[in-house]
């Protein structure tokens, strides 16, 4: 199988390309290398072929996905509170790039998984017990969980219109190596390898249902496998944690007093809890998680910190200073 992997040098993107490559995929993957991306995360992979180019571009795209049989779409601007500082990439790169991917693979018929999120539901409130579900209305807050489920639309009316053949999946907080240091785990963690304390957002009482990105990638492969064109399935691994249970958490496996964290400026629309029912994609397709344990997986995550500070620390003094001039450090 030609698997073509959008944003495949990113965080999930990277992790998802290495499972394909051991599934015996041959794979090319399409990035624009924004601050975002991590080719470091490639290097082990050198059959991997990267071409450096814009999902938005259309005469990058349209010659590219014609060499393929299956196009993975991960190329995202991915954070929340960048989407809030300034929105214009997230509509370019999540509304225009799909779009220009959906044009390509109505011409050429190749099959589309497109990579969504759990965030497109809008929150959930902290007394509710219910979950997200495939039927859950679309709420989104964001510019990006907007600008998300804006492709989620254009993906459902290209394969309704035209025939696409495109799989759906939105998935809940991922965590683990490559994740850039703006993100919430990162962020802690690299703050307390330097010494420092967790920033929380508000109150710390948001809930976040957390997925290790490796259990990600093996529920895409398994949509890749098994899954119906036209069909959405959600992705979680039951792992609902509060901000403040992660802090302490991390803080606990550093050794540190479960208070030493600060409360900062809140996020603006701040979500309050996302919770994913993936009962469909363990039922029709047969998918279950690995990492059920999100302590022990947190723990192995501190231990990949620790031993890549050569890739994080260039970028983590300026991330910090962008929090601090928005009062969030
Ligand atoms: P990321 O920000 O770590 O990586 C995004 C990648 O896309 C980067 O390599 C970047 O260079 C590339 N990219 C950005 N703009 C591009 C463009 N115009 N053309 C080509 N490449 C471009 O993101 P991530 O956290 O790995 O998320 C990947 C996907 O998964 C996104 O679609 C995101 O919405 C979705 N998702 C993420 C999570 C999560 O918890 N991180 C959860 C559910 C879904
Ligand atoms: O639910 C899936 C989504 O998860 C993905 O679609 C997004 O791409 C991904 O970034 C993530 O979005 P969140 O906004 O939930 O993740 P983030 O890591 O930014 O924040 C997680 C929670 O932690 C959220 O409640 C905000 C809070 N937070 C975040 C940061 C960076 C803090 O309290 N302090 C922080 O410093």
């Amino acid at each position: 199988m030609r698997v073509l992997v959008t944003g495949g040098a990113g965080f999930i993107g990277a992790n998802f390309v290495e499972h394909a490559v051991a599934q015996g995929a041959e794979v090319t993957v399409l990035d624009l290398l924004t601050y975002a991306a991590s080719p470091d995360a490639l290097a082990a992979l050198p059959q991997v072929r990267l071409v450096v180019g814009d999902v938005a571009d259309a005469a990058v795209v349209e010659p590219l996905v014609a060499e393929h049989d299956v196009v993975v779409h991960f190329a995202a601007e991915s954070h929340n509170d960048n989407s809030l500082r300034d929105p214009g990439p997230f509509i370019r790169t999540n509304l225009v790039g799909t779009f220009t991917l959906l044009e390509a693979v109505r011409r050429t018929g190749a099959r589309l998984h497109h990579v969504s999120t759990d965030e497109v539901y809008g929150d959930l409130a902290l007394d509710d017990p219910a979950r997200f579900t495939e039927d859950s209305p679309y709420r989104p807050s964001s510019p990006y969980s907007a600008s998300k489920a804006g492709s989620d639309h254009l993906v459902r009316a290209w394969g309704r219109s035209f025939g696409v053949r495109a799989t759906l999946s939105n998935c809940s907080n991922n965590y683990g190596p490559w994740q850039h240091v703006e993100k919430f785990i990162p962020r802690q963690i690299t703050n307390l390898l330097d010494g420092g304390r967790p920033k929380v957002y508000g109150t710390g009482a948001q809930v976040r249902d957390w997925i290790h990105v490796a259990d990600h990638s093996a529920a895409v492969w398994t949509i890749l496998e098994r899954g119906v064109p036209g069909e959405t399935y959600l992705i979680g691994a039951d792992g609902e944690r509060t901000n403040l249970d992660i802090v302490r958490t991390l803080l606990r496996l550093l050794g540190r007093d479960a208070e030493d964290y600060d409360l900062v400026a809140d996020r603006p629309g701040h979500d309050q809890r996302y919770a994913i029912d993936s009962t469909k994609l363990r039922r029709e397709l047969g998918w279950t998680p690995r990492f059920a344990d999100v302590e022990a997986g947190l723990a192995d995550v501190i231990a990949w910190y620790r031993g890549h500070e050569d890739w994080w620390r260039p970028v983590k003094a300026g991330t910090e200073a962008a929090y601090a001039a928005r009062g969030q450090a």
